[in-house]
């Protein structure tokens, strides 16, 4: 991984001023069955680049996906985050636009005052945005002069507001992307040793690209979930295998739970004696990656092992600890203590592939346009 912030412009560096900034951002929040945000923490974290933005008197239009719709569905609406928005920056008027493409909307952003931020309507609810279409991300970049990706957990898709727009606006990358990747980087290029990763999570076949490469820079490697379940059932032993022989041969102590909870036959978590070794070891560690729940949080039974590793985490002060990837967010955010984690990543697949492949396209795409 060489550095990858080189070639991009950052804004954390460059003053944008005066100008209509067209702000990519992951607002892809779970909602709750009522249609509000269950968890707003990506919202939180975009938080310092939309008020940067705003204190530099730009105009901030923000496009964000929700979910994975197919059309116009009406249940992945942004409305509920324009609620969330509002209640965090009360003193702005959030617009919501519903269709960017009508002509009755392309008023209410000509009247955009430096008062007003505008969230347009779920970015995905355009056919164009996923296969990265050229004439929709023109259409989009006529919105602003000026485009900032701060999107980091989207940023590994080809997608035409997160690629293609960099080809047609100047692009930089915002606060919060810049911060992810120096995360990620310190971790992958030398990291402070010991380091400990605990991986846990559903399923093996999706984590072997990354456990390899985990293995290149950790000391200590310890899982649970259904990643450990795989090892201690023999469920899928070519792949478990082989993790094991490259653990050997790359000298890292790999570590699989020595005592389970669950029901009847299903292992659900790590249990007591395997909380405490787990506990042991990281509290030794002076770098710290975690990705994966390490059973079944959902049902307060079971959480107890990723709690025990929560607390373990935040308990070891002098470590960098880095966080995140897919439902590890969601099983951690919300605790009081979050803000003792060095970094939270709010990426899922994109802190997974960061780290596989050394890099994303919406990171390339930046660099593109503006080395
Ligand atoms: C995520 O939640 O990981 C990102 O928002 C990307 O969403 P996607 O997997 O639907 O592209």
């Amino acid at each position: 991984m060489n550095n990858l912030l080189r070639g991009i412009r950052l804004l954390s560096q460059n003053k944008i001023e005066g100008k209509r900034v067209l702000l990519r951002v992951d607002f892809n929040v779970p909602l709750t069955e009522k249609q509000t945000v269950a968890d707003g923490i990506r919202i939180i974290k975009s938080l310092p680049t939309i008020e940067l933005l705003l204190k530099q008197k730009n105009k901030v239009i923000l496009v964000s996906h929700l979910g994975r719709p197919n059309g116009r569905e009406h249940k992945f609406s942004l409305k509920p985050v324009v609620l969330y928005l509002q209640k965090l920056l009360s003193k702005k008027h959030i617009i919501l636009i519903e269709d960017f493409l009508s002509g009755k909307e392309k008023l209410t952003l000509q009247k955009q005052t430096a008062n007003d931020i505008v969230l347009l309507e779920n970015i995905r609810f355009y056919p164009g945005e996923k296969i990265n279409d050229d004439i929709f991300a023109q259409k989009l970049s006529q919105l602003g002069t000026v485009y900032v990706n701060d999107a980091f957990g989207v940023s590994h898709r080809d997608a035409a507001s997160v690629v293609g727009i960099t080809r047609l606006l100047p692009s930089y990358a915002g606060l919060l992307l810049e911060k992810e990747i120096r995360a990620i980087q310190k971790l992958m290029q030398k990291p402070q040793k010991p380091v400990v990763a605990i991986i846990g999570g559903a399923k093996i076949s999706t984590k072997i690209i990354l456990l390899s490469k985990l293995l290149d820079v950790v000391d200590y490697l310890l899982l649970g979930g259904g990643i450990a379940n795989a090892f201690l059932q023999n469920q899928e032993p070519e792949i478990t295998q082989k993790i094991l022989n490259l653990a050997k041969k790359k000298n890292v102590s790999l570590l699989l739970p020595i005592d389970t909870a669950g029901l009847e036959n299903k292992i659900l978590d790590i249990g007591p004696r395997t909380a405490k070794a787990f506990t042991d070891v990281i509290s030794k560690a002076k770098t710290i990656v975690w990705n994966g729940p390490v059973g079944l949080v959902e049902d307060k039974r079971f959480a107890k092992g990723t709690n025990a590793i929560f607390r373990a985490v935040v308990n070891n002060k002098r470590a960098f600890s880095l966080v995140g990837g897919g439902d590890t967010l969601a099983s951690v955010s919300g605790n009081k203590d979050l803000d003792k984690i060095t970094h939270v990543s709010t990426g899922g697949g994109a802190m997974l592939e960061l780290i596989e492949k050394g890099t994303l396209p919406g990171i390339e795409a930046l660099r593109r346009k503006s080395a």
